[in-house]
């Protein structure tokens, strides 16, 4: 990855971060900002437009983000973690380009879509709800991202961006606006513990950093393998068997993940054999990530500081592009 890319990405202060988000994209950032210059943001904004109301478990979890992240080693001294709410550029740059994209077009975004039928918002889709991705396409071109490393849930989202650019730069006749890529991982999507095909809090199906050992095991305990794999000595199925999948992606001894996964489809291995392997290598994961995470948890004060020291410095990276674009516009009096 070149120098030259400058990179943005995000999560919603829902919740603690689980595997999925580590798979998706976390793992990404934390090798990105050895090359790139990165803003990492925390968007609290947009994690409101679905919890409005409950406004304390938003502010809550931009504590428990923070110190995710910390705890994965993204770096402060290398990366700039910050507040969406703190940035006002963001919200200004949402309201002009609000005016770039159709109502139909945002109705047809295939994520907003999906959230919708998920979270049963068809009766009473707030706008704010609705337009998030045109405030999302404010937090990339606010920092004029040319690399966002997302999930593959995230692609429409990125699309969805590239068209603003495009309708701003030739409307406006200018190209302060930058088109931005996606980098999706190889691994582009983690399932749950209960085998559905995404990890998520909200399918209650999650693995967290913060996981203690005892909840990793009870989790790992229950998770999905192949359903009619009733009796140790009877063939088991590794397609769609998520303590494989996951061996797949964490286990470093591929040697003996693909041993195992021809002992078991061979017959006379138990899952629980396999579980325990799981077991032993996401607590050799988890262990020092869980350990980092109680040392910035300890201290409150010391991470709100990084957080604020960060948003300071993003805040004037989106403040210049904001005052680009109004020239743009015609809107400096
Ligand atoms: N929509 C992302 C999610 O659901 C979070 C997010 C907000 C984001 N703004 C972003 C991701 C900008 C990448 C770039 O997790």
């Amino acid at each position: 990855m070149s120098t030259q890319e400058l990179v943005l990405t995000g999560d919603r202060p829902t919740g603690p971060l689980h595997l999925g988000h580590y798979v998706g994209s976390l793992a990404n950032r934390v090798a990105l900002q050895e090359t790139c210059k990165q803003f990492v943001m925390i968007a609290d904004v947009q994690a409101l437009t679905d919890n409005f109301e409950n406004p304390a478990k938003v502010h809550e979890n931009v504590f428990e983000v923070a110190c995710d992240y910390l705890a994965v080693g993204i770096d402060p001294t290398k990366t700039t973690i910050f507040i969406q709410s703190m940035i006002p550029a963001i919200a200004e740059l949402t309201i002009f380009y609000m005016n770039l994209v159709t109502v139909a077009r945002v109705q047809r975004n295939p994520t907003v879509k999906t959230e919708i039928k998920q979270k049963g918002l068809e009766e009473s889709l707030p706008v704010g709800f609705m337009m998030y991705p045109i405030s999302q396409a404010a937090d990339i071109t606010a920092f004029k991202a040319t690399l966002v490393p997302v999930g593959e849930d995230q692609l429409p989202m990125i699309e969805q961006t590239n068209e603003i650019v495009r309708s701003f730069n030739r409307i406006y006749n200018t190209d302060v606006l930058k088109e931005a890529k996606a980098l999706v991982p190889k691994c582009a999507r983690l399932a749950g513990i209960d085998g559905q095909a995404k990890m998520s809090k909200s399918l209650n199906n999650a693995i967290y950093l913060k996981d203690s050992a005892d909840e990793l095991v009870k989790k790992i305990q229950k998770m999905y393998t192949d359903p009619n794999h009733l009796r140790v000595q009877d063939p088991g199925k590794i397609e769609g068997n998520t303590v494989f999948e996951y061996l797949e992606v964490f286990a470093k001894d591929t040697a003996k993940v693909a041993e195992l996964k021809a002992h078991y489809q061979r017959g006379g291995l138990g899952d629980m054999v396999v579980k325990k392997y799981l077991m032993e290598v996401l607590e050799e994961f988890l262990s020092p990530i869980r350990a980092r995470r109680a040392e910035y948890a300890s201290d409150r004060a010391q991470v709100m500081n990084m957080l604020y020291a960060g948003t300071q410095v993003a805040n004037e990276t989106a403040s210049a592009t904001l005052h680009e674009v109004k020239k743009a516009m015609q809107l400096i009096y």
